[in-house]
């Protein structure tokens, strides 16, 4: 399936800018279709008191505006996460903002947050027709509007994603910085109901890591549940009005793994994890749930591998599952910790 898409639909849209074959997209989605990807029980990942069907995601960033659940939520996606959601509309970055590297199945973009604003935002996500759990990313210039947001989100589903962690608007990663996340994470956990995630960046250096390790104490201490890693990694891409932007896809997966593995050290099991960046089949998939991701979020590898990508990732995983003799993926999150804890 997945090369008939390539050699078809794929061929047919990278011919396209990349933003606008996302524009042609979004008009044809806002009407659900059959889903043909079942899931099975084996598949289903526990969240504290919800289940989601199962572990594979839609990372924050493709339906930015809540414009496309109705499509998106019939493709076998155990959940979706919409947004970046800003309290404002923004226009984002200047156009170009998005290049491919197709030999490389990787990306940059440096949308800069373009958004609808909360208000439309709401207005949209009330007129889809939802069939999976959805996620709200967030994300703020200040902590009023972080704050702001989240109430209003919180209304909507019990699984917010606070985006610490945009690497292409001057406020992207403000609230990445220790003091700034304390501050936020202290707020929040206030008005909390529900399943707060924050999304971090990759972890590239020491200075990266000895940060993430804070906001992992950070999560335990202010009863943040999880962790989504890793958003886009920065770079320098001079084709882009910017002259910079967050790479994502196949070159940033070992990055992902290693962010996945330093946050399962410090978390003693107490937050959920989210695994985001590269994850192309089963095989990438399984290698983060064993590292003690929950899920895996995918956004582009399904640009260059297209919707039946979903599918093919659950049934690589129940052909892995029973290959290496676990029951369920219960068994499967987290087990490289758990052998070397026997
Ligand atoms: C963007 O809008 O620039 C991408 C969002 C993100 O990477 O957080």
């Amino acid at each position: 399936m997945n090369k008939i898409y390539e050699k078809t639909i794929r061929a047919l849209f990278f011919k396209f800018d990349p933003e606008k074959g996302h524009e042609i997209v979004k008009k044809f989605a806002r009407f659900p279709i059959p889903t043909f990807c079942r899931d099975t029980t084996e598949l289903n990942v526990r969240i504290k008191n919800y289940k989601l069907r199962n572990p594979v995601g839609l990372a924050a960033g493709f339906d930015k505006d809540a414009k496309m659940i109705s499509l998106l939520s019939s493709l076998g996606f155990g959940y979706l996460v919409i947004g970046s959601v800003l309290k404002q509309e923004s226009m984002g970055n200047p156009k170009p903002r998005i290049v491919r590297y197709e030999n490389e199945q990787s990306m940059v973009n440096s949308m800069g947050l373009p958004s609808v604003g909360i208000d439309k935002f709401v207005k949209n996500y009330l007129d889809s027709i939802i069939r999976t759990d959805i996620f709200i990313s967030i994300a703020g210039n200040t902590l009023k509007e972080f704050i702001d947001i989240y109430k209003i989100v919180k209304k909507l589903t019990p699984f917010i994603e606070l985006n610490l962690s945009c690497p292409n608007t001057e406020n992207g990663m403000l609230f990445q910085d220790a003091d700034n996340f304390e501050t936020l994470a202290e707020n929040v956990s206030k008005l909390k109901d529900g399943i707060i995630f924050v999304k971090v960046s990759p972890v590239i250096n020491r200075k990266d890591a000895e940060n993430l390790i804070t906001i992992v104490e950070l999560c335990k201490k202010f009863n943040i549940d999880g962790i989504t890693a890793v958003n886009a990694l920065p770079v320098k891409e001079k084709s882009i009005s910017v002259g910079y932007g967050g790479l994502s896809g196949k070159k940033i997966f070992n990055f992902m793994l290693n962010t996945i593995n330093l946050i399962k050290e410090y978390s003693n099991d107490k937050l959920i994890l989210n695994a985001c960046g590269g994850i192309f089949n089963s095989e990438d998939a399984f290698k983060a749930l064993i590292l003690g991701a929950s899920t895996v979020q995918v956004y582009t590898s399904l640009i260059y591998k297209g919707p039946c990508i979903t599918c093919e990732i659950k049934k690589g995983i129940n052909v892995l599952l029973k290959k290496n003799g676990f029951k369920n993926l219960e068994e499967v999150i987290g087990y490289k910790s758990k052998l070397s804890n026997k």
